[in-house]
């Protein structure tokens, strides 16, 4: 039987107001500054990640922090798809881009048979990268969840030293302190609602 807590004290109106902002004014950040946020802040953000709810509590995440190496070894490996796909420019400004990509984590779910215990898996993972990403943006840090045809490749699992069989990527995910933050819209909430009597 889990520990019951308390309900902590009502928030104060301060205190919403501040969850509704970060909520709201969070943004996909392409574009970072050089210098990297601390890998503390990372870490804390990780900690708050796995506090997600999870159906049956199979906690299916598992978070890979990446250093130097083998984010430059995922540049390289993207750099030569794009080459293959799209030529030797497009794949050199992608490297030049991805080697100026200050923080590297990745995120993967544990793999299981059962077609809906996966899927509320994936579903808790999504939820964990969300904590991840409002946790840094709280604290002025953006995030990019990318899902892009490397973090497919089966080398980009052996860089990272993922077992296929037991894991699948749900993203690479950046973070860093935003050069620039994009405003894109979303479309009114009556148009993606329905109230019933
Ligand atoms: C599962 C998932 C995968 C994503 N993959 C990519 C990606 O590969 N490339 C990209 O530019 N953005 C990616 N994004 C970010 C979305 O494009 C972004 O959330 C969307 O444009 C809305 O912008 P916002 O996050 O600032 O509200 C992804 C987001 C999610 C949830």
């Amino acid at each position: 039987m889990n520990e019951v807590l308390e309900v902590p004290e009502v928030r104060t109106v301060e205190g919403e107001a501040g969850m509704a902002e970060v909520i709201r004014s969070r943004r996909t950040i392409h574009d970072f500054r050089e210098e990297p946020a601390p890998v503390e802040l990372a870490r804390k953000a990780l900690d708050l990640a796995r506090w997600a709810p999870n159906h049956h509590l199979t906690e299916p995440w598992r978070f890979y922090l990446l250093g130097r190496e083998t984010a430059s070894a995922i540049a390289r490996l993207n750099a030569e798809i794009v080459t293959a796909k799209s030529g030797p420019d497009a794949g050199a400004a992608k490297l030049d881009r991805w080697s100026r990509i200050p923080g590297w984590i990745v995120v993967t779910c544990a793999n299981t048979e059962d077609p809906l215990r996966s899927r509320e898996d994936y579903a808790a993972c999504c939820c964990a990268i969300h904590n991840f990403s409002l946790y840094l943006w709280g604290e002025g840090v953006g995030v990019k969840w990318t899902t892009g045809a490397v973090t497919r490749d089966p080398r980009f699992y052996d860089l990272v030293w993922i077992d296929p069989e037991a894991e699948t990527v749900v993203g690479l995910v950046w973070y860093g302190y935003p050069a620039e933050v994009p405003n894109p819209a979303r479309r009114p909430l009556e148009e993606v609602s329905v109230s019933l009597p």
